[in-house]
């Protein structure tokens, strides 16, 4: 092989390598919060018989609390190797989500993507004579219904999603992917939160049943019968991805505008994750369909 070809198949491997460490998620914070809010949520209007059958999907370890698996499925994806595409849907750089154009594997096998794992492990639980594992599909489900709020999980696919544009988050270095899974909310930790993932669900619990308990409702709302409505999840994510681009080069370095700028999309966003994940239970085990077709 010519000295040029080498050298690009070496830098599309190095590429994919780095996308592997960094980013496939919100980090364990950003996943734990989505699925905390979501029980809190849920905890409101789900039937006993629902909330019972999804404590005894729980592995033992999760002690009876889903949050505590919501970050399983990122530790699965050597296991799993099939796995890791379900993490994102990333598009050619309009900011849109398309899935007949985005839903695939880098194989192009379709629906191998994070909307089409939200569909098939829903339905999965739904089918009571499904062959997957329903403990695995419901830790995955509850997974990707947060990763799909991700914004850079529908990035462009040039960058990998945000992975290869390298930058210093104030003094440290980091990349654009890693700054909306983990960055802006280990700093509004920090700064505000004193270090309480608990004091920052509770900020964002108070929000949604004030500042945005009109929208809420909307953002259950799913006319679709027989899908979920993830797609509408990833076209939102991919616009905001769009903003999250904006003004980011190569080895720049973000600071306070950017963190501020930030904090209230990925606030927002992990109230959304929480708030859907709790409708797409609610309608998969208690079979109480308000919650879709209002
Ligand atoms: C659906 O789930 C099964 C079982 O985990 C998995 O083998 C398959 O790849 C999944 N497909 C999609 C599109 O998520
Ligand atoms: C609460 O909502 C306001 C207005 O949308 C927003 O600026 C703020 O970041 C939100 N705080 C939390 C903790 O979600
Ligand atoms: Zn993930």
């Amino acid at each position: 092989m010519g000295l040029l070809l080498l050298f690009r198949v070496l830098l599309v491997a190095a590429a994919a390598a780095a996308r592997a460490p960094a980013g496939h998620a919100w980090g364990k914070e950003g996943h734990y919060m989505v699925c905390k809010i979501a029980e809190c949520m849920w905890q409101s209007f789900l039937t006993e018989e629902a909330s019972t059958a999804v404590k005894d999907l729980l592995p033992g370890w999760a002690a009876g609390d889903l949050a505590e698996t919501c970050s399983w499925a990122d530790s699965q994806r050597f296991r799993y190797p099939w796995s890791s595409p379900l993490h994102f849907s990333d598009n050619p750089g309009d900011c849109k989500f398309s899935y007949a154009r985005d839903c695939h594997n880098n194989k192009g096998e379709k629906d191998m993507c994070v909307v089409g794992a939200i569909n098939n492990y829903t339905a999965a639980l739904k089918d009571s004579s499904s062959p997957f594992d329903p403990t695995e599909s419901l830790m995955f489900l509850a997974h990707f219904v947060g990763d799909v709020h991700q914004p850079l999980h529908c990035g462009n696919a040039d960058d990998l999603g945000g992975n290869t544009i390298k930058l210093h988050w104030y003094g440290r270095q980091s990349n654009l992917h890693k700054v909306w899974d983990v960055n802006v909310i280990e700093t509004a930790l920090k700064e505000f939160y004193n270090d309480d993932q608990n004091t920052m669900i509770e900020a964002i619990n108070l929000n949604i049943t004030e500042e945005w308990s009109n929208e809420e409702k909307q953002w259950e709302t799913c006319r679709s019968r027989t899908k979920t409505c993830a797609d509408k999840y990833a076209m939102e994510s991919a616009q905001l991805a769009c903003n999250a681009y904006e003004g980011v080069e190569q080895d720049t370095t973000l600071e306070d505008d950017y963190f501020f700028a930030a904090l209230p999309v990925v606030q927002k966003r992990i109230a959304q994750g929480g708030v859907r994940l709790a409708a797409i239970l609610n309608t998969i085990f208690s079979g109480n369909r308000m919650l879709q077709s209002s």
